[in-house]
């Protein structure tokens, strides 16, 4: 690559709300890095002609987000097992060989659950995760290989959930959404990943009650930070870690790789991306 100025950006339709452009560059910021990191708006019919274009103008890379994870894949020359694994892709590296897609989701997903309860372990109890879309893919594949005893998968519609557990394989059992009431018992961990509490949307109204002492509850959702389901949660006990985490998390493999440096995932940070 013949520019001196890497860049980088995040690809979406719609992508105005997306956080990541104040991330990275509060870290290139923060490390002195010279590059650049960008919103860019693109249909689904364009991303196969932006993608074969963004290296040509600079770009060593991209994150994907909503509605493109699972074409970014499928257009990538080489994927990792992970992504494979998932059926998305939410990091891409433009090398000769062509694009090399990633996921790291379910990995951001996990980093913040460690950082945040650095004492929770997967073996405590059953996870309860609810909702069965793209988010609850990465989730769910990181929670099996974290080695949870029992997933518990909630959906309002049962058949992707079915589609999603049979995919995932490992101890997961499907929970129709008429008996979500009684998921949570026993259980020690509880994941919302359905977009119920998002700003706009309904919100979660699915009793939590019953869990397992010291159990920790995580909302995808961060806007707003306090989702109902982390009310609910921290309304019966449970250690509540809000999402803003799991963005900060998922994005470091892909700035490492594009800028060089591995950057730290700090209070500072949550501030910077915070602060809007
Ligand atoms: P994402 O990629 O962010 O996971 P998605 O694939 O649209 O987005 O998934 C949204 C999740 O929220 C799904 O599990 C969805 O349930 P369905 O599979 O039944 O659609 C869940 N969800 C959205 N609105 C909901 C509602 N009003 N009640 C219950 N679940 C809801």
């Amino acid at each position: 690559m013949s520019t001196t100025v890497p860049l980088a950006g995040v690809i979406g339709d719609p992508v105005g709300h997306s956080a990541s452009p104040r991330l990275h560059g509060h870290w290139l910021r923060e490390y002195g890095l010279s590059g650049h990191y960008v919103p860019l708006e693109i249909r689904a019919e364009d991303l196969a002609t932006v993608l074969a274009a963004l290296p040509r103008a600079g770009f060593v890379g991209a994150n994907v987000t909503i509605p493109h994870k699972q074409t970014a894949l499928a257009l990538a020359a080489e994927a990792t097992e992970r992504a494979r694994r998932i059926g998305a892709a939410n990091t891409l590296t433009f090398t000769a060989g062509g694009i090399v897609a990633d996921c790291t989701d379910g990995v951001g997903f996990l980093a913040n659950l460690a950082d945040a309860v650095p004492d929770w372990q997967a073996a405590s109890g059953p996870a309860v995760v609810f909702g069965a879309g793209g988010a609850a893919r990465a989730v769910v594949d990181a929670l099996l290989r974290a080695g949870v005893p029992e997933l518990r998968l909630v959906n309002r519609t049962r058949a992707r959930a079915d589609a999603l557990a049979k995919a995932a394989g490992g101890p997961v059992r499907v929970i129709d959404w008429d008996k979500a009431d009684a998921a949570a018992v026993g259980a020690g961990l509880l994941v919302n990943t359905t977009s119920l509490g998002m700003a706009g949307n309904p919100p979660f109204e699915v009793s939590l009650a019953g869990a397992l002492p010291g159990a920790v509850a995580t909302d995808i959702v961060y806007t707003p930070l306090e989702t109902p389901f982390l009310q609910r949660a921290a309304a019966m006990g449970a250690q509540t870690v809000d999402g803003l985490g799991m963005l900060l998390h998922q994005a470091v493999p892909g700035f490492a790789r594009w800028f060089g440096v591995t950057p730290a995932v700090t209070a500072e940070t949550r501030a910077a991306v915070l602060a809007g």
